[in-house]
């Protein structure tokens, strides 16, 4: 007896979602928290669902726990306030991703994440444990706030603000293969800045409209998709000019490698503005890819990273032209990123989406000698 009940107590804690997996859907929260809600409904938190993000539906639409399986694994980080939860995360079960079950289409809800208790550590992916009150979320407000329609839960602030709330599903991702497929370096703390100082900042705007706070924590979640001119701030470029060359110094003064996930290809673009001529110098890549026996392989098979070029946490990356820059001369840089690596994006059948492959500018500076 006693090992069954161990098994049991071990699946509960695992998937964390028994009995208490019904969250308040997030539209209930826009009545009174009407600026965090448009902001939250753009961002990708809430559009994670391959339904709503194409080059999720890509890489979902290959992955043989869709075809062969009938499981909608992805749905622990992507959708983790489907009522069937279980279900898409339990061996021998079937559960794919639906667009008309409102709880699939709800991604990662307001609800969902204000309810997350602790993170609990595992070697594949970590989990949430997610408090078993419905109606209760985690603030960050002192002891003492009211809301006419929840409780707050003021004991757990630190949580909130320190970043291990976001640690559940962003610190890494390992496949049956041991590879970690996306991770964020959540070991590399930094003293000043963590994942919600970064990607939350506080901006201007009531956090509720029943009292006026002037300022809430931005809930557009800034990143590679959408406003990562937030982020600018914390990548600084810079021309140091020899005799016979140049050399671009780009600063990641972020707690993890500049892209995260293993479809991105950054580039650095560099030409020279010489009276009227405009000389372009070759561009720099920046990448890590995955595969198996030295060649690219879809996150399932690799076992290995294969190259990776990319600029790693804290990293001041030096990138070198022998050019000969004169007096007058003006060096124009640009840094940004495709979300989707060009060489596979016909593979994946995204070539007319636009999210997959417009070049997305990160920052654009230029340097007058
Ligand atoms: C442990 C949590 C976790 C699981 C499980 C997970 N993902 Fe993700 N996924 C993430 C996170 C976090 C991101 C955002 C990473 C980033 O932007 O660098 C992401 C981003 C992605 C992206 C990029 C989307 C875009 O719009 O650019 C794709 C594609 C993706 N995941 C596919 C999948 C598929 C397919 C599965 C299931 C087979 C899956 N993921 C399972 C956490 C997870
Ligand atoms: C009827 C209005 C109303 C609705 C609906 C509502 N809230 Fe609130 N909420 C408030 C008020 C009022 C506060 C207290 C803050 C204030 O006075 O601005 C608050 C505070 C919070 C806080 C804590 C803020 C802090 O500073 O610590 C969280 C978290 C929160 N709400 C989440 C939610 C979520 C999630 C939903 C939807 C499921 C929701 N709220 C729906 C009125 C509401
Ligand atoms: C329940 C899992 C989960 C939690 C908790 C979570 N995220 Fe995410 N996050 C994701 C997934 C999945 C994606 C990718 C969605 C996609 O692209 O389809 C993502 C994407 C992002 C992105 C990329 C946005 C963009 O525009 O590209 C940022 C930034 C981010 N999350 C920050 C955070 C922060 C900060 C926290 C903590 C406050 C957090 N996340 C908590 C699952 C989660
Ligand atoms: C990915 C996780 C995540 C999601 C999704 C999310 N929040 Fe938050 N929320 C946070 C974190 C983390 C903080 C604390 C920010 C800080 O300390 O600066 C926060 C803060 C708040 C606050 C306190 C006021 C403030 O701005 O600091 C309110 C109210 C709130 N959220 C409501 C909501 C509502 C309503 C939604 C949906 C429309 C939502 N949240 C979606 C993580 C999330
Ligand atoms: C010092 C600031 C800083 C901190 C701390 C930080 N980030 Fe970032 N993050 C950035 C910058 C800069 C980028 C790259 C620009 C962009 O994506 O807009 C980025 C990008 C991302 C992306 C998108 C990557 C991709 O490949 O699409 C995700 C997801 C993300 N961060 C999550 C996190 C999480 C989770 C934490 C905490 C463990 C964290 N970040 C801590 C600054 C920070």
């Amino acid at each position: 007896m006693k090992t069954i009940y161990l098994l049991l107590f071990l699946f509960s804690s695992i998937f964390a979602n028994d009995a208490v997996h019904d969250f308040a859907p997030s539209s209930e929260c826009k009545e009174c928290h009407a600026q965090i809600y448009s902001e939250f409904y753009t961002s990708m938190h809430a559009n994670a669902t391959p339904s709503q993000d194409p080059i999720h539906k890509a890489i979902w639409d290959r992955d043989p726990m869709n075809k062969k399986f009938n499981r909608y694994v992805c749905g622990k980080c992507h959708t983790p306030a489907a009522d069937n939860l279980d279900k898409m995360l339990t061996n021998g079960e079937k559960a794919l991703p639906d667009v008309n079950n409102p709880t699939h289409q709800e991604a990662i809800s307001c609800a969902y994440c204000h309810r997350i208790q602790s993170i609990e550590k595992h070697p594949q992916s970590n989990t949430n444990i997610i408090s078993k009150t419905p109606n209760s979320y985690y603030g960050t407000s002192k002891q003492g706030l009211e809301s006419p329609y929840h409780k707050i839960i003021t004991d757990n602030n630190e949580h909130m603000q320190n970043g291990n709330i976001c640690i559940g599903c962003h610190s890494h991702n390992v496949n049956k293969a041991g590879l970690n497929l996306c991770s964020s370096n959540v070991n590399d703390e930094m003293s000043d800045a963590n994942c919600v100082s970064c990607h939350m900042p506080k901006v201007k705007g009531s956090k509720s409209s029943i009292s006026d706070t002037g300022t809430h924590s931005f809930h557009g979640f800034a990143g590679s998709h959408f406003h990562s001119d937030m982020l600018t701030k914390y990548v600084d470029i810079s021309i140091l000019r020899n005799i016979d060359n140049f050399i671009v110094n780009i600063d990641n003064r972020s707690s993890h490698a500049l892209l995260l996930h293993p479809l991105r290809v950054a580039i650095l673009k560099i030409s020279v503005q010489r009276a009227n001529e405009t000389i372009k110098l070759p561009k720099e890549v920046f990448v890590r890819v995955i595969g198996k026996d030295g060649k690219p392989a879809m996150p399932w098979i690799a076992d290995s990273t294969i190259k990776d070029t990319m600029i790693k946490a804290n990293e001041k990356r030096e990138v070198k032209r022998d050019f000969k820059l004169q007096n007058g001369d003006r060096v124009d840089v640009v840094l940004g990123w495709f979300l989707v690596n060009p060489k596979v994006v016909k593979k994946l059948g995204l070539e007319n989406e636009k999210a997959a492959t417009e070049f997305h500018v990160f920052k654009k500076q230029s340097f007058t000698f």
